[in-house]
């Protein structure tokens, strides 16, 4: 970004890459696919917007019809199917029992291959979503507009959870399970919850993890910013089986299946939720300051995943699909929940890793249940490779279709994803897209358009990308030349803000490219992303990655700022810089750029200090590769701390010209240093 510096930003360096070769869709897959109609662009044009988003409004069953499909008043608080009224709890249970409530909903698959998979129907679904919900307003006395943070791991208690708030029009917010005690209590206070539901703990990859803990730390640093949760309310992993080694603190906390069974049998109207409320949170990293939380409405959310699912998923009622994600992630609560079960399709909850006991598991996950949609991400794929090549040959299984998302893919992993797990039978998709956006923004349509490895694609239906240079001007196709990818029109999918902070949302999100701030017109309010993008001459986006503070983490969205005041919260440390260095299986890792107060001397038990703080206060996600403790950061004359000169150190890449630097000697230093050290290793 132009920030003074004099750097040449990322998104402006002309990146050149091979073009790749195209792969049709497999013949087997059009014949079937939900999406086969070439018209779909002319309908989706942007002389038909907002109104082609009836179709998606309409793949859902409403209390009342809305007037609007859009209103763009004030934007850019972008508005959906105002007027109309739905229940999303209503549309991914009740209305499928009709015709399927002996279906499979849900399966859970244990961590251990000894433990047997749970298979819960849509009629089982509905009556623990029900229970759950009754015992939540009349037993905890929640209401429509009420916040809950819900610290759960991959269990089906999760989704029976978010169903359960949906229905009452209870706002959830759901953490990510491996997130810290503190992570959690950041956003229980910025979300205002009062009750937090947890579980005793879970397995993973064999081990058992007492997860209560980071429940009662979460009560306490909460409590410690003046904020009291009343109820902790505990899902057992083994039902019956308190196992927990922290014990229930008197008053506050609650095992669920002690108190559930006064509820049986009981059930809780569906609340009619106006369109534009917000059905949940979802916190994510951003350049400053703590995760914002983007606010997801009921109706144009809803509707969107659905219409994604439908389209580019071509998930049917009929298909076993599995997304290997985490609920506690947007993919998770987009299309292992919500999507899914507003079609009416059996989604797959896993508990587990993908490669253990091996990295076979997967493939057998897959023969058994006969999976045949499989939804996973560049880190997972590359893991597996790595740790079984040839595994999935073992194995008896039919992929359609497969789904690659948040990172880039790099084109050799991609073919290996084609050739070997989906045996050159199965359609791939590489969705791009973020929290905020509710679901995808770049893919090809499966059955209308060739694959390109390593390339998103274009717009999905509805969407219309464009790529500007830092002064906005518009980046043509096929120029070769990199820019910040942004969307011209609202979506329905889109978050309607930031949770408490409006003012944020817009500068994020807005303010960059719009020329009026008192424009009315949606035109002039085009999507600010976040990435850097390149735009082929066959109108394919190949995203390049974030252009700002944000690194992501195998495929998990982390702020560097974030990383850094953990690390300066260990005595001794004086200032701290984070780079993405590439890695080999998770695409990117951080590694930290510490230097040290004035007479505190360098030891490994500092370093070690600073990542222990930094999986306290975020998870151990966070932890570095690498921290290096240096005599001081490279600064410009302004006193910025030069990151990308770091990265490139770390990643043994040509720094460029130093020589205006404030400190260029530290350059030489810290390379210097890194070079040893890696020679040491290798
Ligand atoms: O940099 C992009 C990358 O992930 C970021 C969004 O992260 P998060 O909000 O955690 O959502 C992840 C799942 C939707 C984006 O700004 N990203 C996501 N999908 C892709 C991607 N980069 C390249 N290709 C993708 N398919």
């Amino acid at each position: 970004m132009a920030d003074g510096s004099g750097e040449v930003s990322a998104s402006e360096i002309a990146v050149h890459w091979q073009e790749e070769e195209y792969y049709p869709p497999p013949p087997d897959f059009v014949a079937q696919a939900n999406l086969t109609d070439p018209k779909v662009s002319e309908r989706f044009a942007l002389e038909n917007f907002p109104d082609y988003y009836h179709e998606f409004g309409d793949l859902l069953d409403w209390y009342k019809p809305w007037d609007t499909v859009l209103d763009s008043t004030n934007p850019p608080f972008w508005r959906w199917f105002v007027g109309g009224e739905l229940n999303a709890s209503y549309n991914c249970v009740d209305r499928h029992l009709a015709g399927s409530k002996n279906k499979t909903a849900l399966y859970f698959i244990p961590d251990s291959e000894d433990e047997p998979i749970e298979a819960i129907t849509y009629q089982e679904l509905y009556v623990r979503v029900n229970e759950f919900a009754a015992y939540l307003r009349d037993g905890i006395g929640l209401r429509r507009g009420d916040r809950v943070t819900v610290h759960l791991p991959m269990l089906a208690e999760l989704a029976v959870t978010m169903l359960a708030c949906a229905r009452l029009g209870v706002i959830h917010s759901v953490v990510f399970g491996g997130f810290s005690a503190q992570a959690c209590a950041d956003r229980i206070v910025d979300s205002g919850s009062s009750v937090l539901i947890t579980s005793d703990g879970y397995w993973r990859a064999g081990k058992w993890i007492d997860h209560k803990e980071k429940a009662d730390q979460a009560c306490d640093l909460a409590a410690g910013e003046d904020h009291r949760v009343e109820k902790v309310l505990i899902w057992e992993r083994h039902r019956g089986q308190y196992r927990s080694e922290h014990p229930l603190v008197e008053g506050r906390d609650v095992v669920i299946d002690d108190v559930i069974g006064e509820f049986r049998g009981q059930r809780v109207e569906p609340e009619h939720m106006r369109a534009d409320e917000t059905l949940f949170l979802m916190y994510t990293s951003g350049s400053t300051g703590k995760p914002k939380a983007a606010q997801h409405s009921t109706g144009g959310y809803l509707s969107y995943v659905t219409a994604m699912s439908k389209l580019i998923l071509d998930l049917k009622p009929t298909d076993v699909y599995w997304c290997m994600a985490d609920i506690g992630w947007i993919t998770g609560h987009s299309f292992i929940v919500y999507g899914p079960l507003s079609l009416g399709a059996s989604s797959i909850i896993y508990e587990g890793v993908p490669n253990h006991p091996d990295a076979g598991r997967p493939w057998r996950i897959a023969e058994r249940l006969d999976v045949n949609i499989l939804h996973t991400s560049p880190t997972a794929i590359r893991l597996l490779r790595k740790d079984g090549p040839e595994e999935p040959k073992k194995y008896k299984y039919h992929f359609k279709l497969m789904v690659t998302v948040g990172e880039p893919i790099e084109p050799d992993v991609w073919r290996w994803y084609y050739n070997v797990v989906g045996q050159q039978e199965s359609a791939i998709v590489d969705t791009w897209w973020q929290t905020e956006n509710g679901g995808f923004l770049c893919s090809t349509v499966p059955a209308l358009l060739p694959m390109k490895p390593g390339s998103a694609g274009p717009g999905v239906p509805g969407i219309h990308p464009v790529i500007y240079d830092n002064e906005g001007n518009e980046v043509p196709a096929g120029t070769g030349k990199g820019g910040n990818i942004c969307i011209r029109n609202p979506w329905p999918g889109s978050m309607m803000g930031i949770w408490g902070n409006p003012d944020r949302y817009v500068a994020t999100y807005y303010a960059r490219y719009c020329k009026d701030r008192e424009s009315k017109d949606w035109r002039d309010w085009p999507y600010f992303a976040g990435d850097g993008a390149m735009l082929a001459s066959d109108g394919y986006f190949r995203i390049l990655g974030r252009i700002d503070d944000v690194i992501n983490v195998a495929g998990h969205r982390l702020g560097t700022k974030e990383l850094e005041s953990a690390a300066l919260m260990v005595p001794g440390v004086a200032e701290a810089a984070v780079v993405a260095t590439r890695d080999e299986i998770k695409g990117i890792m951080p590694e930290i750029f510490v230097s040290l107060a004035p007479g505190v001397s360098p030891s490994e038990e500092l370093g070690r200090r600073v990542i222990d703080s930094i999986v306290r206060e975020i998870g151990p996600i966070a932890r570095p590769r690498k921290v290096w403790l240096v005599p001081d950061l490279p600064k410009t004359r302004s006193g910025k701390i030069m990151r990308r000169v770091l990265a490139s150190v770390s990643n043994r890449e040509d720094v460029g010209d130093v020589t205006s630097l404030a400190n260029p000697e530290i350059v030489e230093q810290i390379r210097e240093m890194v070079q040893a050290e890696r020679l040491g290793h290798t």
